[in-house]
C-alpha cells in the first residue's frame, strides 16, 4: 500500500511516500520518498513556537516537501497517481498548524481522486518503532510517550486499542527540559542541550551538591507531574544568581536524574500492575534521551520476557514515517474508513485513546 503522508503538528513541516506491506506484527516498510523541514531556528528566537507563524511556514513548505518527495519516488518509478492513499495528522497539537496539513491533503485528495484519512500524531510516536523493528510485535505492549506536549503511559491493548493509564496532571516532560533550558539561558528547543550538559557532569564523575524533587514518585498511582520539579529549578536558579557554566551541568545534571528516575518507576509501577505486557515501547521527542534509554534499558531486565523498543533517533522526534505506518495501522485494522467522505476537523486535543469514536 503506498501511502503519502503529511505531518505538520508543531514546529516540523514533513512529508514522506511509504509503501507499507504485509501483516502490523511485522510489516515490510519501504521509503520512496522522505523530507522535512524544521522551524526550529525561527521559533529559536522567540523561545518557543508560535502558533500562527508555524502555520504560515507549514503553508510555505508543503508544497516544496510534496515536489521533492514526488522527485524522489520517481526514481521507483513512482507517480502520484500510484499513491494509494493520504495519511494526514489531524490531532493533537497546535490547531492552526494542523489546519494547514488538513487543507493540504484534502485538496490534494481531490485532485488525484484519492482517499483522506486521519492520523493521531502520538499513534505515529507508537508505531514508529514498527520502522526499524527485526522481530514480530507482541501484544499487548506499554507505551511510555514523552514528548514536548506529553507524557502518557497507555496499555497498547491492540492495534488501534489503546488506553491511558497515567499521564502527567500538569507540564509535560519535554516542556520541563524546555523550561529548565531557558532558566539556564539555553536556546529552545533545550532538551537536548540540558541532556548533553547533564551526560558531560555524569561522564566527568562529579555528582550534584543538591538533589530536587521526584514529584510523585511515591503516589502509587501512574500519573506524573512536573511542574513542582520545574519550580524547584527556579528557586534554586534564583538562589544561585548569576549561571555560570558549572551551575548550569550541575542543575541540568540533577534535573535529569530527577524526570528520568519518575519516568522510569513509574514505567515499572505500570509493568508491575499490567502482567500480560510483552512489549515496552518508549517513544515521543524525549524518547532520543540516552540517560532515559540507559535507565530503562537497566530496568526492564527485572522483566525477562520483555522486548524493549526505542525509536532511533530520527524517528524519535517529529516526522511523517511515522504518520505514514499510523495511517496504515488505521486502514487495516478500519478498512471501512478508506470510504469516509467526511471532511477532517483539527483536534488540537486529540486522545489516543479515543481512536475508535473518531
Ligand atoms: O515529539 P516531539 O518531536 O514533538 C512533540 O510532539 O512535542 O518532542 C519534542 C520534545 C521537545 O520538548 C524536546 O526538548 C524534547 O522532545 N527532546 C529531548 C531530547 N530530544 C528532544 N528532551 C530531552 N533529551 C533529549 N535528548
Ligand atoms: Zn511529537
Amino acid at each position: 500500500m503506498k501511502i503519502l503522508s503529511i505531518e505538520t503538528s508543531c514546529d516540523e513541516t514533513a512529508i514522506a511516500l511509504l509503501d507499507i506491506t504485509g501483516p502490523l506484527e511485522k510489516p515490510e516498510i519501504k521509503v520512496l520518498g522522505n523530507s522535512l523541514i524544521s522551524q526550529i531556528a525561527l521559533h529559536e528566537q522567540y523561545g518557543g513556537v508560535y502558533p500562527n507563524l508555524a502555520k504560515r511556514e507549514h503553508q510555505k513548505n508543503l508544497p516544496i516537501l510534496l515536489e521533492k518527495v514526488l522527485l524522489q519516488a520517481r526514481s521507483y518509478k513512482l507517480e502520484a497517481s500510484d499513491i494509494d492513499l493520504i495519511a494526514v495528522t489531524v490531532g493533537p497539537g497546535l490547531e492552526p498548524a494542523l489546519w494547514t496539513g488538513i487543507t493540504f491533503a484534502e485538496e490534494l485528495g481531490k485532485k488525484w481522486g484519492k482517499p483522506v484519512v486521519p492520523v493521531n500524531h502520538m499513534e505515529g510516536h507508537v508505531w514508529s518503532v514498527l520502522y526499524h523493528q527485526k522481530d514480530s510485535l507482541k501484544l499487548p505492549a506499554l507505551a511510555l510517550l514523552v514528548s514536548g506536549g506529553h507524557t502518557e503511559l497507555v496499555h497498547v491493548r491492540g492495534f488501534g486499542d489503546y488506553e491511558i493509564v497515567g499521564k502527567t496532571l500538569d507540564d509535560a516532560v519535554g516542556e520541563a527540559f524546555d523550561k529548565v533550558a531557558r532558566m539556564l539561558g539555553l536556546s529552545y528547543p533545550g532538551g537536548p542541550k540540558v541532556s548533553q550538559l547533564a551526560r558531560a557532569h555524569r561522564n566527568a564523575g562529579l555528582e550534584p551538591s543538591f538533589t530536587l524533587p521526584r514529584p510523585m514518585l511515591h503516589s502509587g498511582n501512574l500519573n506524573f507531574s512536573f511542574s513542582g520539579l520545574k519550580t524547584a529549578v527556579l528557586y534554586k536558579v534564583r538562589e544561585h544568581g548569576e549561571i555560570d557554566e558549572e551551575f548550569r551541568s550541575e542543575m541540568s545534571r540533577a534535573f535529569e536524574d530527577s524526570a528520568v528516575e519518575v519516568l522510569v518507576e513509574k514505567t515499572r509501577l505500570a509493568l508491575e500492575k499490567l502482567r500480560d505486557t510483552q512489549t515496552l515501547i518508549v517513544a515521543g521527542g524525549v524518547s532520543a534521551n540516552t540517560y532515559l534509554g540507559q535507565k530503562i534499558s537497566e530496568m526492564t531486565t527485572d522483566f525477562p520476557n520483555l522486548t524493549l523498543y526505542i525509536p532511533e533517533r530520527d524517528l524519535s522526534t517529529d516526522n511523517a514515517i511515522m504518520i505514514a505506518i499510523a495511517g496504515y495501522v488505521r486502514v487495516i485494522t478500519n478498512p471501512s474508513m478508506i470510504d469516509t467522505k467526511e471532511s477532517l476537523i483539527a483536534r488540537g486535543n486529540l486522545s489516543i485513546s479515543s481512536q475508535s469514536d473518531q
